[in-house]
């Protein structure tokens, strides 16, 4: 089913509910070169069987500047012009990458996405921010282009692994808690397992978080408001992640606890929503505890691309469904996050 989303920057071809082979009857006259990783490119053989593909490491230490030069390398090597069709196949790292070497190959050069991951299918492949990281720093270096298509073929979710599901349902409970009361008791009132086991109910799931960031970045592309709204809990998310090498919707889930233990000091959050995320976070096999180096995630935190001079700009709830932005002193993110020093 195909369905025309307009950005600012450009308009999306969204194939849903579609077949991944789709893609060879639409782009049969076009120069495709598919960019995935060693993962999906052995679970997925047939997929990629003579045609041009790079094939990455993955993970996230491929979201780098060397693994750009190399693809770029490759790209010369398949002789790819300004008419070439990028496409990733893969998780949020393939996308991001895909996209950015897409944006500065030849000056940009044609992209498309076919998220496999669930992460991806809801967030990442989603709103045309491409980045990759720069040592600690994460997608420090970045555009925002937005991809030619995204096809979603949920065939993919049968080979992802359980971490990946946590993994993915943390942006999902993301969505509830900033947007969507409803979606928040529904996740509340349900676990990972029965999502797994009911793939209507995990259809709409994901249509809704699809919606939910399309609304998001058609209004607000360049994040200069409502779309800073999706860093909720990545803040400290982020900085955890890169530090202390977990994975990503498991460090969101840690940073989504932060910053509703933040809201109760600022907004006056009822101390009630942390505990029912807390809940939901484990109904969704998503790690609530941590030990961290306070001192080594503030100084990640004071060189986060949303800070100020004294203050980062975070993402708070006033209640489930309901976020805002406040920039918020050091010290007060300190204070959170002190309950899960690992010298106490
Ligand atoms: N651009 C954005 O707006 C945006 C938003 C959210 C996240 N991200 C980025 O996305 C990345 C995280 O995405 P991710 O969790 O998809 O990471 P990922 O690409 O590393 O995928 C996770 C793992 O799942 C495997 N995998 C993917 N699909 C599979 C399948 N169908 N079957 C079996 N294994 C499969 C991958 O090989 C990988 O090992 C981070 O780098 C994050 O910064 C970007
Ligand atoms: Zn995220």
């Amino acid at each position: 089913m195909l369905q025309q989303i307009k950005f600012p920057s450009g308009t999306v071809n969204y194939y849903f509910d579609s077949k991944v082979e789709l893609l060879w009857e639409l782009f049969a006259t076009r120069q495709v070169v598919l960019i995935t990783d060693k993962n999906v490119a052995s679970l997925y053989p047939a997929l990629f069987r003579g045609r041009n593909t790079i094939i990455l490491q993955g993970g996230e230490s491929s979201k780098d500047y060397s693994t750009v030069v190399s693809i770029c390398n490759r790209l010369i090597e398949f002789e790819s012009t300004r008419n070439t069709l990028l496409i990733g196949i893969g998780g949020g790292v393939i996308t991001d990458i895909t996209g950015f070497v897409a944006s500065v190959y030849m000056r940009g050069v044609s992209f498309g996405f076919v998220p496999t991951s669930l992460l991806c299918m809801v967030d990442a492949a989603i709103g045309g921010k491409n980045g990759i990281n720069l040592g600690l720093h994460k997608n420090m270096m970045g555009t925002i282009s937005q991809p030619e298509f995204i096809l979603y073929d949920t065939r993919f979710l049968k080979t992802l692994p359980d971490a990946e599901w946590s993994n993915g349902f943390a942006e999902i409970i993301k969505y509830g808690c900033i947007f969507d009361a409803n979606l928040f008791e529904e996740l509340r009132n349900s676990t990972l397992s029965a999502y797994r086991a009911d793939s209507i109910a995990l259809q709409s799931v994901i249509d809704r978080c699809v919606n939910w960031k399309n609304t998001t970045v058609q209004t607000d592309e360049h994040e200069k408001g409502i779309r800073k709204l999706l860093n909720f809990g990545h803040t400290a998310g982020h900085a955890i992640e890169t530090l202390y090498k977990i994975p990503h919707g498991c460090a969101v889930g840690i940073g989504m606890l932060i910053a509703c233990e933040i809201s109760t000091a600022v907004t006056g959050l009822n101390p009630n929503t942390s505990w029912q995320l807390l809940l939901t976070l484990t109904q969704y096999n998503l790690p609530t505890q941590i030990s961290i180096d306070v001192q080594n995630v503030m100084s990640i935190l004071r060189s986060d691309k949303k800070r100020n001079k004294n203050t980062v700009d975070y993402i708070v709830l006033s209640a489930p469904g309901n976020a805002g932005i406040q920039p918020l002193p050091f010290n007060v993110i300190e204070n959170a996050l002190n309950i899960y020093e690992s010298n106490n």
